[in-house]
C-alpha cells in the first residue's frame, strides 16, 4: 500500500491544496494531510481549527482514503513512523522552486528514506497562496471561489 503524507501550514487550506491532494489520490493508495508547523510563520488559525476544516472540506467533497492529522516535528520523522516514505509538494511558480529545493535537501540531509513528490498547480490556482486569501478577505474581497465551504463560513 502505497501511503503519503500532504505536509504544510494549510491556515488556511484553500482549493489550490484540495486540488493537489486529489491529484495525489490517484496516484496514492492514502493520504494523509499534515498540518505541520513553519516556525518562521505566525499563523491565523489555531492547528485545531486547521485541521477540523481539512476535515470538513474533505467531506463536502466525499474524498476517500484521506486522513488529517498534526504534528510538531520534522516531517520525514512523522512519514517514517507511519509507513508513509512519500512527502508530497505542490509547486506553484518558479518562486517557489527554491524554497522546495532547500526543504527537500533538508528532508534528505534528515532522512534520505522518504521521497518528495511535486504537483504543478493548475493556472487557475496558481496565484493562490493561504495569506493572500486572508488579505483578499480582510480587504473585503468575497474569496468564495478559492477556498471550500468550511473555510468560508469560518471567514464570514
Ligand atoms: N495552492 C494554494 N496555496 C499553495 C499551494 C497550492 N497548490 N502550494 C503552496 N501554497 C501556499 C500556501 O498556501 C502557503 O501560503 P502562505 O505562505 O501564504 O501561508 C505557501 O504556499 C507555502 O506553504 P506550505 O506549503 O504550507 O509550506 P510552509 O512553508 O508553510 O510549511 C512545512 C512547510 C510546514 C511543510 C515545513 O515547514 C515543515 O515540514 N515543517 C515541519 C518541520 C520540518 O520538517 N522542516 C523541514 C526540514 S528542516
Amino acid at each position: 500500500m502505497k501511503i503519503a503524507v500532504y505536509p504544510g501550514s494549510f491556515d488556511p487550506i484553500t482549493n489550490g491544496h484540495l486540488d493537489i491532494l486529489k491529484r495525489a489520490l490517484s496516484i496514492f493508495d492514502k493520504v494523509i494531510v499534515l498540518v505541520a508547523i513553519n516556525p518562521d510563520k505566525k499563523g491565523t488559525f489555531t492547528t485545531e481549527e486547521r485541521v477540523l476544516m481539512i476535515k470538513e472540506a474533505i467531506k463536502e467533497m466525499k474524498l476517500e482514503n484521506v486522513e488529517v492529522d498534526s504534528y510538531h516535528g520534522l516531517t520525514v520523522d512523522y512519514a517514517t513512523k507511519h509507513h508513509a516514505p512519500y512527502l508530497i509538494r505542490g509547486l506553484r511558480a518558479v518562486s517557489d522552486f527554491e524554497y522546495e529545493f532547500q526543504i527537500h535537501s533538508a528532508n534528505k540531509f534528515a532522512n534520505d528514506n522518504v521521497e518528495m513528490v511535486y504537483f504543478m498547480a493548475k493556472n487557475e490556482t496558481s496565484f493562490i497562496s493561504s495569506s493572500m486569501i486572508m488579505e483578499l478577505h480582510h480587504n473585503h474581497v468575497d474569496v468564495k471561489d478559492l477556498v471550500p465551504h468550511s473555510v468560508y463560513k469560518r471567514l464570514k
